[in-house]
């Protein structure tokens, strides 16, 4: 069924859509997006989604002035317009379209689209118990900003379906960063959450942070560092964190399987915690 999308202020059919050959976000990838889920008509962590687009353009220097007010209405008219209950919006800024110049100019008008998808449901419906493999790390350096430079991990979670899996976790100086589309941790024997800091070599994910609150919140001791691919191999549980699948176990890495192969019970509290406490606009 076609879509209802946003394209630069007008509402139009998804086959009607168009964005220049020009645009920067074709010829650079020099556009930031952000994905937010909604659940039965209300948008989850919305405010923190705006703050870090908000973020991703100033590190670009980007010049769009995000009016959260403005978005989250745009946001609750495609969800209406499209009739839909649950699933994700995604919205995206390019630097606007201009001849092909390496050099950029802020003076050209930024290009904003909208659309909704409907993933979403089937993983709350079907939670998956994720197997992935791990892999060099071979994005650009800047992975604390919400870029659609997602050339590299397109690649490695083709090769990782291709494997069997559904996800690479990526591997940089020995250490776990994140997974391709997910923020990526474990638990130790003792029960306390470990994450790797925001040290620039992963996305600061909305729901990687709702987690850390309610697991401190919540009795659940939460380590900030870097860690090992064998630390992952010998972890009582592991999990991915990200907007569209919330909090899901992750049951085997390179073929080890982690805890008993289920989903481990600190991992079952954070992701019910999660969907039970999440601020929902
Ligand atoms: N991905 N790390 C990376 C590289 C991501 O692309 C994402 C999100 C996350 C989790 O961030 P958050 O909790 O804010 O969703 C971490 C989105 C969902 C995507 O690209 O579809």
């Amino acid at each position: 069924m076609s879509r209802i999308v946003y394209v630069n202020g007008k509402w139009v059919a998804e086959e009607e859509a168009t964005l220049s050959i020009f645009d920067r976000s074709a010829l650079f990838a020099d556009s930031v997006y952000e994905v937010t889920t909604f659940i039965n008509g209300e948008l989850l962590d919305f405010d923190a989604h705006m703050e870090r687009l908000q973020s991703s353009l100033v590190k670009l220097d980007m010049r769009y002035h995000v009016d959260k007010q403005a978005l989250q209405t745009i946001h609750h008219d495609i969800i209406t317009k499209n009739k839909l209950v649950t699933g994700s919006v995604y919205l995206q800024i390019s630097r606007g379209a201009v001849d092909r110049d390496f050099h950029y100019d802020n003076s050209v008008k930024p290009t904003l689209f909208l659309f909704t998808q409907t993933g979403v449901q089937k993983n709350l419906e079907q939670m998956k118990l994720f197997r992935v493999i791990t892999m060099p790390e071979q994005r650009w350096a800047r992975r604390d900003i919400k870029t659609t430079q997602l050339l590299a991990s397109s690649l490695a979670k083709t090769k990782a379906r291709d494997s069997g899996v559904h996800d690479a976790v990526y591997v940089e100086n020995g250490m776990v960063t994140e997974a391709t589309s997910a923020n990526f941790h474990i638990v130790d024997k003792s029960g306390a959450l470990i994450t790797r800091p925001l040290d620039g070599t992963l996305l600061p994910g909305i729901t990687r942070a709702r987690m850390l609150l309610l697991a401190s919140g919540n009795g659940v001791a939460v380590e900030e560092r870097p860690f090992t691919p064998q630390e992952v191999y010998g972890a009582a549980e592991a999990c991915i964190s990200s907007a569209t699948n919330f909090i899901a176990p992750v049951v085997e890495v390179d073929g080890r399987m982690i805890g008993d192969g289920k989903m481990g019970p600190v991992v079952e509290k954070l992701r019910a915690l999660y969907l039970e406490q999440v601020p929902r606009s």
